[in-house]
């Protein structure tokens, strides 16, 4: 569904990503495990077109996609839920899922239905659903956060980028990420997903690759990286 080949990515002079590549296949859970600054972020950035590559090519669909703009990218099924809380501050949380539906209202894929849409992520995500006709701004963070997530499953994605989607959020609201995340997997949902928690991601994922310094040092089935000593070693430890 999604593959990134040979990508190299940076800001400027700062050369983050050294050449990396990356599967996921259609209704598949890949993880992306790695240090702080080792460039999961920046490799998101790069996929749904926040930056452009330096080099690399990147298929979604088997369609090249690298080089497009993001909102391009987008109306071809990419959805990205970014580092942090992106939400429309001032808009209502039914607003700001609405927007992200957007997309594939003016692009080439199935248009579906929005308002059955829209009630499905409410559904999805009950504590939206109860403040549906709240300013966004107004939520606390980690019901912004999950905005953001509903957000992107309004886009009905080819692929779903989760970049850190439990991070600032308390342990209830992890757990109830994650059961998110598995349920939309058992729907069907591709995803490629970045988690602090690196041992929940490798169990809700197929496949890992471990991200250094730029470089994929290793890769293979989530369950092989959850025993491998090495992973276990440097990101499994204590307080994964
Ligand atoms: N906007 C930016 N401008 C310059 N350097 C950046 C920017 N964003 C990230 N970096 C640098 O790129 C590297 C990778 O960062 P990032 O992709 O955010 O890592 P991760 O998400 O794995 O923690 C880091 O060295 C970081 O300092
Ligand atoms: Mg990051």
């Amino acid at each position: 569904m999604l593959k990134i080949n040979n990508l190299h990515a940076g800001y400027g002079k700062v050369h983050v990503l050294q050449g990396i590549s990356i599967e996921v296949p259609k209704g598949k859970v890949v993880t992306l495990i790695g240090s702080n600054g080792a460039g999961k972020t920046t490799t998101m950035r790069a996929i749904s077109g926040m930056i452009k590559p330096l080099a690399g090519e990147i298929t979604l669909a088997n369609q090249r996609i690298d080089g497009m703009e993001s909102n391009e990218i987008a109306k071809r099924g990419l959805a990205h839920s970014p580092e942090g809380r992106r939400v429309f501050a001032t808009m209502t949380v039914t607003d700001n899922l609405l927007l992200g539906a957007f997309p594939r209202l003016t692009g080439s894929r199935p248009k579906g239905n929005v308002p059955a849409d829209l009630e499905r992520a409410l559904e999805l995500f009950p504590r939206l659903k109860e403040r549906r006709e709240q300013l966004a701004g107004t939520l606390s963070g980690g019901e912004q956060q999950m905005l953001a997530m509903a957000r992107a499953v309004m886009l009905n994605p080819e692929v779903i980028l989760l970049d850190e989607p439990s991070m600032g959020l308390a342990p209830i609201l992890v757990e109830e990420v994650f059961k998110i995340i598995s349920r939309l997997k058992s729907e069907g949902v591709t995803m490629l997903l970045v988690e602090q928690f690196a041992a929940a991601a490798l169990n809700v994922a197929d496949y890992g690759y471990v991200l250094e310094n730029g470089s994929i040092t290793v890769h293979g089935p989530a369950k092989d990286l959850l025993h491998d000593p090495a992973v276990a070693a440097a990101y499994l430890g204590g307080s994964h």
